[in-house]
């Protein structure tokens, strides 16, 4: 099929409509392709081919919401969605991410993205992480000035807590925020009056908890825990396709997390990061990728005061994690257990009602009084179809109760005083 035939293919029949901005500009689909996993160290990389065919299949299958960032890759991922969504852009809607930095260096970076998108306007530019020592106002006042001349559609936050929207508010308007929301991190509910009051849109990253909230990840828990295979994958992991060990782990990880918004879109030059290299910065999602942590190197963030620590050398964690992904909070000693049994109650519960782990988790995340829409990853084609499958009708109410319930428990044994799931303290002003 060429692009404009995919483009072509209607979306499926779904319960969520279009999410609406507040003055009515713009129509943003509900659901969106995540491009962190393209050409980004964080995860175990997929090759080139099933990139490309993740977005196509993507296509064939109604998506028309791409979502990606300067940092993922070094600018990999916004360009290789630049190359494939060029001859299709005003048929799809295009949202990436900048990290706030002072005004000439965050137009040097937004020239970038706009050159690595191949595109001469981005329907959603998000702030990607709060940065404290920056001064928003001329950050905001610039967007708005590109949203006056057409060159961007609506202007974003993510992991923005209200005290922090509020300062962008005074210069200009703010349509959309991105946030970590999923039956294992609910905290961002916390801000849902917040949000409504000021008319802010809200989409859901990580809806699967990275890949934790499917049926697949079941059976890889049990034969973790069972055999010890944790630990030991964790060696093949760094072996095969541990780049994102390597590159972010310890204090090596520590010097990433500056990068993820200076280095990375300064050292981007001509606009894109090497294509074959898998190492470079490899900052991953903002500071994420830092958190991860080396294998059984610890997280970085507990001497900064985030409570746990990794699981000690993996033990438990199921070898498909054994990338960035190791670090995150449902990982950690203490934690680990309760992740295992929560997931598995919920794939049970979910299993009682015909539903799949991922359709369950997916609409509990869009539940009426939960967000607006969601930006899901897929590693392939198979996996993007079966997610958009498992959005084309919401299972039963009776089963996002029960679901609600187990959550909520799990929720209440994190540790207390986490603010992302990434373990990381966003106060820190990265
Ligand atoms: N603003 C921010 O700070 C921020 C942070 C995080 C993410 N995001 C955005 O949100 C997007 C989505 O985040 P995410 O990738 O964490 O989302 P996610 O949907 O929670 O996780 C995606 C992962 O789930 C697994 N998966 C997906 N479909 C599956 C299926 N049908 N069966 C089994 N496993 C399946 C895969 O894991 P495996 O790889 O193990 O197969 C996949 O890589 C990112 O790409 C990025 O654009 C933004």
């Amino acid at each position: 099929m060429t692009l404009d035939e995919l483009a072509a293919c209607p979306p499926p029949a779904h319960p969520s409509p279009p999410v609406q901005l507040d003055d009515g500009a713009m129509d943003i689909p509900a659901f969106g392709l995540g491009g962190w996993i393209f050409g980004d160290t964080y995860w175990n990389q997929p090759e080139h081919k099933d990139m490309v065919r993740t977005i196509h299949a993507a296509l064939r299958n109604g998506v028309r919401h791409f979502d990606t960032a300067s940092i993922y890759g070094n600018g990999r991922s916004e360009q290789l969605l630049g190359q494939q969504l060029r001859k299709i852009r005003n048929q799809v809607c295009i949202a990436t991410k900048l990290m706030p930095a002072p005004l000439p260096v965050f137009r040097r970076r937004l020239k970038l993205s706009f050159q690595r998108l191949m595109t001469d306007y981005i329907d959603i530019l998000y702030l990607h992480w709060p940065k404290l020592e920056v001064d928003y106002a001329p950050i905001i006042e610039h967007l708005e000035s590109e949203r006056k001349q057409g060159r961007i559609r609506a202007i974003g936050l993510s992991n923005f807590p209200p005290e922090e929207v509020k300062r962008c508010l005074s210069s200009g308007r703010i349509d959309v925020a991105q946030d970590g929301y999923n039956l294992l991190w609910r905290i961002p509910e916390r801000d849902t009056a917040f949000y409504r009051e000021h008319k802010i849109r809200r989409f859901a990253y990580s809806p699967l908890a990275q890949g934790i909230l499917t049926d697949e990840a079941v059976g890889a828990f049990e034969t973790a825990a069972g055999t010890g295979v944790g630990g030991a994958g964790a060696a093949g992991a760094a072996g095969t396709g541990g780049a994102a060990g390597a590159d972010t782990g310890g204090a090596a990880g520590a010097a990433a997390a500056d990068a993820d918004g200076t280095r990375a879109a300064d050292a981007a030059g001509a606009g894109v990061a090497g294509a074959g290299g898998t190492g470079g910065a490899g900052a991953g999602d903002g500071v994420a990728a830092t958190n991860a942590g080396g294998a059984g190197a610890g997280a970085p963030e507990t001497a900064a005061g985030t409570p746990g620590t990794a699981a000690t050398a993996n033990a438990g964690i199921p070898p498909r994690f054994h990338d960035g992904r190791k670090g995150l909070v449902f990982f950690r000693e203490g934690t680990l257990d309760y992740t295992r049994q929560a997931v598995q109650d919920l794939h049970k519960t979910a299993g009682e009602f015909g539903s799949s782990l991922e359709k369950a988790a997916l609409h509990f995340c869009i539940r009426p009084e939960g967000f607006d829409g969601l930006v899901t990853g897929a590693r392939n084609r198979s996996q993007v179809e079966a997610v958009m499958q498992a959005l084309t009708c919401g299972p039963p109410p009776e089963l996002i109760r029960r679901i609600d319930e187990i959550s909520r428990e799990y929720h209440g044994r994190l540790p207390a005083g986490t603010n992302n799931m990434f373990g990381h303290s966003r106060r820190k002003g990265r």
